[in-house]
Formats: structure tokens, C-alpha cells, sequence
């Protein structure tokens, strides 16, 4: 096992043994390669380069009590990767190859998965680029896609604490008819400058109102929104946010724990009426929100007054690790075990 401080890592990038890749040329994908270096050797005019064909997935693996290392719903980030392949033109990576390079990536660097208890994870960086030169603005001919893996601690350094957030109506992060759907890397470039604005004022993250009327909730920043009120898990539906797996996961969690369900829009205005808001990703988890700040009209809104999450994202965030720990048992088939 690697030697590391498994309990204070961050979300960060380290080295590990191998990575995994594949090429597609001549219409076709190849064989699947293990790497030890963790360097490319890129065309000064691939497609990713200049006109953002490039694609990521974000899914973790964890090791369980009784050592068995366990990826969590591996198959929809397989799926989500094909659907931003389709909305910018590139190869689509076949789900059988996702997954057996993702499983891959994991068993060569199994002594990177942090230890059950650490409340670390090995984080699973799926990549697609457009490697195929062009000078012109069209698809490439040639890509290649890669798994790299790496031990990460919580997103936000509070981990499961409530942070707070604020609404910037200065940015937008996606068009309503772009790409906000997609987990492609030019949606990650718009957002860096209000997302760098929001953590130099003590913002863990950007709420985003809808980039068209700014009068509904998105997401934010790197995760889903939710929020709950009389027992019921809301959730905004909107075409510009990245359908997050873990928000659909935690819907069938809730609705199992007897919440009512509801994905709509949710306008503005509804915020002050939830108990608990909170944000929900893969590398977020579930991370509550102390706080909704309105830069705007210098407006607040606090959820958390003694610093703790409220008692349904605590039974939400409870339930979803101990599936994902091996805890619970994997009654919606979510998890793939590495032996
Ligand atoms: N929204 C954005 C913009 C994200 O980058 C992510 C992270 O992947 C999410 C939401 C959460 O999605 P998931 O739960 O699939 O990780
Ligand atoms: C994730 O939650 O997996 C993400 O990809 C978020 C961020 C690191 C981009």
C-alpha cells in the first residue's frame, strides 16, 4: 500500500502506478494500453487543443471493511460520456470499453485506494480528447481516451459540513440550448472565473440562476442543488445542468426513506422556504449549505445556524456512503466490486 497521509488528503492530483488508454483511428477503437507515465504526446493541432473536443467523467472507488474495493454506478458514467461525445462530435466510447478500462485503471493502482475509515476515495478521471489535427473547426478523425486514478479527500475542505454559497448574476456558466448538459471541459473554463471569484470571498461555491431569465435555480458550482421542505426532495430540472448521478441516486434514496420526490424548476423566490439546501456530486458528496448569499442585492439566507447539516441530508449522506462503503446492501445494483 502506497505510503500517504490518508486522512488529510485534499481533492488533488497524485502520481500513481499506471493509467490506461486507447486509441481510435481509421474508425475503430484499438487495444486497451497500460501506461506508466502520466504524460501524452499530443499534435500541436489536435482538436482538443484548439476547439474544446474534450470530454471527462468523475466517479470514485472505495475500499470496505472487508477489503473489497467497490466502484460506484460506473455504467451511467459510462453513458454520460457518450452523450458528451454526441453533443461535440466525437467518437463514443463503447460502454463495455469504459468500464473494463475503468476496472482496469483501478486493479493496477489498487494500493491507492484509500483505506475503509480514512474517508478517502480513489477518484477515477475518465478523459476523451480529440487528438486528429484540423485547422478548421471540425470534428477530428482521431481520438484518444484515458483513465488515470488518484487518492483524493473531500472536494470542499469542510468535507460534510455546511459551507456557504453565493448567486453572482454577473456569470453564467451555460446557454440554455449549450452545452451545460455535457460534462465537457469548456463549461469548467466559463465557470472558473466566478468560481475563483466565490472562493476568494469565502464561498465555497456559485449558486447559478438560469443564464436566460435569472429567475430559476441550476446548480452549483460543481455539483447539483437540492432542497427539502416538508418531506419532500427538490430538485430543479433545467436543460443547461449536468444530469449528476449522485442527485439520482440520492432521488432513489429519498424517495425509499418516504420523501416525496419532485424535480421542476425552482424559482428564486422558493429558496427562503426550504429547511435544508445542500449541493451533491461525486467528489462533493452530499455538502450542505450554511448559507445562500445574493452578491446582488446584498440579500441572506441561512439554513445551518449551529454549523451542522440538517437531519435529512445527514440521513441522505449516511445512507449513500454506507452503500458505496459496503455497509448497506447494494439493493439497486450500483456497485461493481473489484475483487
Ligand atoms: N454538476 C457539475 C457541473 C459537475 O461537474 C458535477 C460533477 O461531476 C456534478 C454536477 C455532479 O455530478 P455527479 O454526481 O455525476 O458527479
Ligand atoms: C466530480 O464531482 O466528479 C467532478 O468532476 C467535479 C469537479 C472535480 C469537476
Amino acid at each position: 500500500m502506497a505510503k500517504l497521509d490518508w486522512s488529510n488528503l485534499n481533492f488533488g492530483y497524485i502520481k500513481t502506478d499506471y493509467n490506461v488508454r486507447c486509441y481510435y483511428r481509421d474508425d475503430a477503437w484499438g487495444e486497451l494500453e497500460v501506461h506508466d507515465s502520466d504524460k501524452i504526446e499530443l499534435h500541436m493541432a489536435a482538436t482538443c487543443l484548439h476547439y474544446g473536443q474534450e470530454a471527462f467523467e468523475g466517479l470514485k472507488a472505495f475500499m470496505g471493511e472487508d477489503g473489497k474495493i467497490r466502484i460506484f454506478r460506473m455504467d451511467e458514467n459510462a453513458k454520460r460520456m457518450q452523450s458528451s461525445a454526441d453533443g461535440i462530435l466525437m467518437a463514443k466510447v463503447p460502454s463495455e470499453l469504459f468500464q473494463k478500462a475503468v476496472i482496469k485503471a483501478v486493479e493496477l493502482n489498487r494500493d491507492y485506494v484509500p483505506p475503509y475509515g480514512s474517508g478517502a476515495a480513489l477518484y477515477i478521471r475518465p478523459l476523451l480528447i480529440g487528438t486528429g489535427a484540423q485547422v478548421g473547426v471540425k470534428p477530428a478523425s482521431e481520438y484518444l481516451f484515458m483513465v488515470f486514478v488518484t487518492p483524493v479527500g473531500p472536494y470542499f475542505k469542510e468535507g460534510f459540513k455546511p459551507t456557504p454559497v453565493v448567486i453572482m448574476r454577473e456569470f453564467d456558466r451555460a446557454a440554455p440550448q449549450g452545452t451545460g448538459n455535457l460534462k465537457v471541459g469548456g463549461n469548467y473554463a466559463a465557470g472558473m472565473r466566478s468560481g475563483i471569484k466565490a472562493h476568494s470571498e469565502g464561498y465555497s461555491a456559485v449558486l447559478y440562476l438560469d443564464s436566460k431569465e435569472k429567475k430559476y435555480i441550476d446548480e452549483c458550482g460543481p455539483a447539483n442543488f437540492f432542497g427539502i421542505k416538508n418531506n419532500q426532495y427538490i430538485t430543479p430540472e433545467s436543460k443547461s445542468i449536468l444530469p449528476s448521478i449522485t442527485n439520482k441516486s440520492l432521488k432513489v434514496i429519498a424517495e425509499d426513506m418516504g420523501l416525496e420526490v419532485i424535480s421542476r424548476r425552482v424559482p428564486y423566490e422558493e429558496l427562503e422556504t426550504f429547511n435544508e439546501v445542500g449541493m451533491c456530486g461525486t467528489a462533493a458528496v452530499i455538502s450542505p449549505i450554511a448559507r445562500i448569499d445574493d452578491a446582488d442585492l446584498n440579500t441572506s439566507i441561512i439554513y445551518s445556524k449551529d454549523g451542522k447539516p440538517g437531519p435529512v441530508s445527514e440521513m441522505l449522506y449516511r445512507k449513500l456512503r454506507d452503500i458505496q462503503n459496503g455497509l448497506e446492501k447494494d439493493k439497486y445494483g450500483w456497485i461493481t466490486v473489484v475483487e
